[in-house]
């Protein structure tokens, strides 16, 4: 599966042209990683359909064939055959290069009994620590050694009571990877409720899991069940499609997204009704309708789902850059969230960090600029600045970008946005 554009591209981009029509959106990266771990889970043939052409996807698709799996891709239908899993160490660089490998942690534990992986780096927007993952594991009866790589064990994975420190999206996937498999019941307190979590859940229960979440919003497992074959079509990316509808506001455009869950961005669309932005919410499409200058938001602060969601936090500030008045926006989520500052800046935002928090007074205009991605969302976010500016801009670093958008190029184009692929990087 190649991932889409250039590594060294950049993308150019005439802004000032409102964005109009109606687009379906990619299969969801970060409900497909934990899904693609789940693969090597159980037997029987996984076919997962809707599946999201991007780079992430393809690193994970290497480390799966270096475990063993025999993988087929054919657009955007991935087909795993994990019977021939016959190793517990990812190796290669993929699995140091992407965060979401640390998810063959639980997979492999549940599979193999052991798991050898690279200590997942920090990145661009944090240190990504992994205390959560382990404590989980460790609940579950694995044994861990900490040296230049993650070595665990795990004689006999048992279900149990897993108590989460945090709402940790990855120690949830985690620790639902490793009791699947675990003889007994599993209560998972305090589990992550990001949509893309109850995306796993149904995955594995389409394989013959057993998995509820309480009313409390705890995880309920009973392990040890067979897993079997399946054919499973991706729900649509919830982090993609905020991010469309945060360019057509940016753009005081008009767009809708088709076959998409309302509710699932209801944080965002009630961040849109208080900035004046008319939304319409059906059962499965949204639209935007931004002809009227934005409010600015007095204060916003990000949180796990059902909150703002972090990964939308770059794109808001982009368009809160020419909202009229003074916006407040606090990262409580991750500690280095704000590395799009110094490149809005460039095209005459103002904009002010203070530790958390950012404060950002409205301008009539940016200016176009030569700009570069610092990480996946900022590469977005930089996207919707370019978007407003009345001239062309060049955004280098595009791979970042390529990570979680198939193509945003294309999507933005099938919107009348004046954007395209270019190998001056
Ligand atoms: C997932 O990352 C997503 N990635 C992130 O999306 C998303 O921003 C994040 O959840 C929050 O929603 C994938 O699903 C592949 P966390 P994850 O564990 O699981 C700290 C994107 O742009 N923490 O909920 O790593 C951590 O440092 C990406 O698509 C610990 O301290 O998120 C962070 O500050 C970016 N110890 C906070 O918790 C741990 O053991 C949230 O992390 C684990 C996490």
């Amino acid at each position: 599966m190649e991932s889409r554009g250039m590594d060294l591209g950049s993308l150019e981009i005439t802004g000032g042209v409102p964005l109009h029509g109606e687009i379906r959106i990619q299969g969801s990266k970060n409900a497909v990683l934990p899904i693609l771990a789940a693969c090597i889970l159980g037997e029987g043939v996984c076919v997962i359909e809707n599946c999201p052409q991007i780079k992430d996807v393809a690193d994970t698709l290497e480390i799966m064939r270096h475990l063993g799996c025999q993988i087929q891709c054919a657009g955007n239908t991935v087909q795993i055959d994990a019977s021939g899993v016959s190793t517990f160490e990812t190796g290669g660089e993929e699995a140091a290069r992407i965060r979401s490998s640390v998810l063959f942690l639980g997979a492999l534990l549940g599979r193999m009994g052991k798991a050898v992986l690279p200590l997942p780096g920090g990145c661009a927007i944090g240190e990504r620590p992994i205390d959560q993952h382990i404590a989980a594991l460790r609940q579950l009866g694995a044994r861990f050694y900490l040296e230049e790589k993650i070595t665990a064990d795990a004689a006999d994975l048992r279900g149990g009571q897993v108590y989460l420190g945090m709402p940790s999206v990855g120690a949830t996937e985690n620790a639902i990877l490793a009791s699947v498999p675990a003889q007994g019941e599993t209560t998972i307190f305090h589990a992550a409720r990001e949509p893309e979590i109850d995306e796993l859940c149904e995955f594995l229960r389409r394989r013959g899991a057993q998995i509820s979440r309480t009313p409390e919003g705890d995880l309920r497992i009973l392990g040890g069940r067979r897993l079997g074959a399946v054919r499973y079509r991706m729900k649509p990316d919830r982090i993609v499609a905020g991010t469309y509808l945060l360019a057509a506001v940016a753009t005081r455009g008009q767009v809708a997204i088709s076959d998409f869950p309302c509710q699932e961005l209801n944080a965002l669309t009630t961040v849109f009704h208080d900035m004046g932005v008319s939304t319409i919410c059906g059962e499965d499409r949204i639209e935007v309708n931004a002809e009227r200058p934005l409010r600015a938001l007095p204060y916003l602060e990000t949180a796990p789902y059902p909150g703002f969601p972090t990964d939308l936090q770059s794109p808001l500030m982009a368009v809160l850059c020419r909202a009229r008045g003074e916006s407040q926006i606090c990262e409580t989520i991750f500690e280095n969230r704000f590395r799009t500052i110094p490149e809005l800046q460039k095209m005459g935002a103002r904009i002010c960090a203070e530790g958390r928090c950012a404060v950002v007074k409205g301008v009539p205009a940016l200016v176009p600029a030569g700009l570069a991605a610092p990480d996946l969302r900022g590469g977005a976010a930089l996207v919707i600045a370019a978007l407003q500016a009345d001239g062309t801009s060049v955004i280098r670093n595009t791979g970042y970008i390529e990570r979680g958008y198939e193509d945003i190029c294309r999507d933005l184009r099938a919107l009348g946005a004046e954007i395209r692929w270019s190998d001056n990087g």
